[in-house]
């Protein structure tokens, strides 16, 4: 089918490695050292300490001088109520059996596009409430309503359980919200940011971002992060299970990064918050024994089987991991990790937008040339 192909086409990175795309003041990523910076604050300084809404004040402050500090808390609690009212009488209904990506991506798209503060406050309510909602759904349960005065976190654990959390169950989603809040130009950020480049609105570029978080290959690892847990069983069976797989030509789910060449830092904040949750409520945490036996089973083995690659456990390991502790089903970790990258989405959205450039890279043409065409080849311009 391919036409003769001029042997002075441009090399192409088809996974836009190494290719710097943006500035941004919002977070550095040093794959090289292991080190995750928010915007001048070192993710293990600040992820078993804040809360959601302190890291969503840190990386708003300028991109929506609207709002700031005790403000934002109390704002973020009312845009709960905002997004609850955007529950319509048939939805449970309609969007119970839906897989609740599925189901975030049609409420979410009920958020008005626009550009200021109060749309994105929406979208980050939003993201939780309408996640809680679906989470009740599907086991037959009606939503509940948000608590505007409680914090987000607290509130948002309510919303799917109906019960007040405990201390450290808050305390355990505010850091895997923190840690998980913004990660440089990953593909949902990238792609948020071009949409918000149109000037479509933060309603549309969330709303790329979520589609894109949703592939196995980013925010949709944790759910097989558990079906691979599962189906290994026992600490004894975890070696020749992920030989297995890799014998199969399987990627191990929680293991490797584009950027990371060593451990992924967040890997080690979401490791603290469940030793915290399993000094509170060991029943909580029971996997945690078989968990580290696999993950030790699994790097001695792609050191083993992967020379030359440095191949090192990733987020989504203690993602799934944590989030199953605090009762999160595995069909929903994809969402509550939206929850928390929403946060970046929409500052680097609002960073874009700040260039007034639309963002619009080359392609090289490498198909058949039409009979008619002359010499060399074109590269796309429309
Ligand atoms: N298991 C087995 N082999 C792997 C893995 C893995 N988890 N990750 C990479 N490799 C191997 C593959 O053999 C691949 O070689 P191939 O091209 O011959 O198939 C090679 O290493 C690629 O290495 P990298 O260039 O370092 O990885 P890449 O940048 O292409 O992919 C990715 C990164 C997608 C995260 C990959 O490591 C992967 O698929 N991991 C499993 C899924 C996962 O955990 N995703 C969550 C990532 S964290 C996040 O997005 C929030």
């Amino acid at each position: 089918m391919n036409a003769v192909l001029s042997p002075t086409l441009p090399d192409v990175d088809e996974g836009l490695e190494g290719v710097i795309a943006a500035r941004t003041v919002l977070s550095d990523v040093d794959g090289a050292r292991g080190r995750l910076i928010l915007r001048g604050h070192a993710l293990d300084e600040i992820a078993t300490r804040w809360r959601y809404e302190q890291v969503l004040a840190l990386l708003f402050e300028d991109f929506f001088p609207e709002i700031e500090g005790e403000s934002l808390a109390l704002a973020l609690g009312q845009a709960r109520s905002r997004a609850h009212a955007l529950i319509e009488p048939g939805d449970a209904a309609r969007l119970a059996a839906r897989p609740p990506i599925e189901a975030l991506r049609t409420l979410l798209s009920r958020v008005p596009d626009g550009e200021d503060v109060a749309t994105a406050l929406l979208l980050v309510a939003g993201m939780a409430v309408f996640t809680a909602a679906h989470a009740r759904w599907s086991r037959g349960e009606a939503a509940l309503a948000p608590d505007a005065n409680q914090p987000h976190a607290a509130d948002t654990l309510r919303l799917v359980s109906g019960r007040a959390p405990t201390r450290m169950q808050a305390l355990a989603l505010d850091t895997y919200l923190v840690t998980v809040s913004d990660h440089g130009l990953n593909a949902s950020t990238f792609a948020a940011r071009v949409v918000a480049s149109t000037r479509a609105g933060l309603t549309s570029a969330v709303l790329a971002g979520l589609s894109a978080l949703k592939g196995p290959l980013h925010g949709g690892a944790p759910g097989p992060v558990l079906d691979m847990l599962d189906a290994i069983g026992s600490a004894d069976q975890a070696r020749s299970w992920l030989e297995a797989a890799l014998a199969r030509g399987d990627r191990l789910m929680g293991f490797g990064h584009r950027v990371y060449r060593v451990r992924d830092p967040r890997a080690d904040a979401l490791k603290a918050a469940l030793a915290l949750l399993a000094a509170d409520a060991p029943q909580s945490t029971g996997r945690a024994h078989l968990a580290e036996a696999v993950e030790q089973a699994a790097l001695a083995l792609l050191r083993e089987k992967k020379q030359g690659r440095a191949l090192e456990t990733n987020v989504e390991f203690y993602t799934a991991l944590l989030l199953d502790a605090l009762g999160f089903a595995r069909e929903d970790f994809t969402c509550v990790f939206a929850m928390g990258r929403v946060a970046g989405w929409l500052a680097h959205a609002r960073e874009q937008i700040g260039t007034r450039r639309l963002v619009r890279p080359q392609s090289v043409y490498a198909g058949p040339r039409a009979q008619e065409q002359g010499q060399g080849q074109g590269q796309a311009q429309g």
